[in-house]
């Protein structure tokens, strides 16, 4: 197999897809009355659940577009989905019930109907004109 001269690195630590929920500055920020992000509860289904190998799950700071808080993206080789305004539990529960279905799938799977009214537009977050 030929050397892969644009990405010489490639890391052995293969998943099918890569959760990224925010936690930061507005995200989960209850103290300023934003609503709460069940981190903890997150890291445990996923712990219990065995999806650390197969879903990576980042909680990360502040992800951009603090206004609809809370922001969580899903990635995998076909890009990265953004979602906005994540403010119940349920939609945790069911987030965590997408990953599990996914990993024994051995592919990401369409995210519940519901969040598709909580899809953000992946480029609106963007404006390239210095003058605004
Ligand atoms: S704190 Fe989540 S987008 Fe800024």
């Amino acid at each position: 197999m030929p050397a892969d001269t644009t990405h010489p690195l490639a890391t052995k630590r293969l998943v099918i897809g890569h959760l990224t929920v925010c936690q930061g500055c507005c995200c989960g920020n209850t103290e300023n009355g934003r609503p709460p992000v069940a981190v903890e509860w997150l890291k445990k289904e996923w712990r219990s659940r065995g999806l650390l190998k197969r879903v990576q799950l980042t909680i990360s700071g502040c992800l951009g577009p603090c206004d609809l808080p809370n922001v969580v993206t899903v990635s995998n080789e076909s890009g990265t989905q953004w979602f906005g305004e994540i403010t119940e539990f349920e939609q945790y529960r069911d987030l965590v019930d997408w990953a599990s279905r996914s990993r024994d799938a051995r592919e990401l799977l369409p995210l519940p109907k519901e969040f598709q009214r909580h899809t953000l537009h992946p480029f609106r977050q963007f404006d390239s004109r210095a003058d605004r």
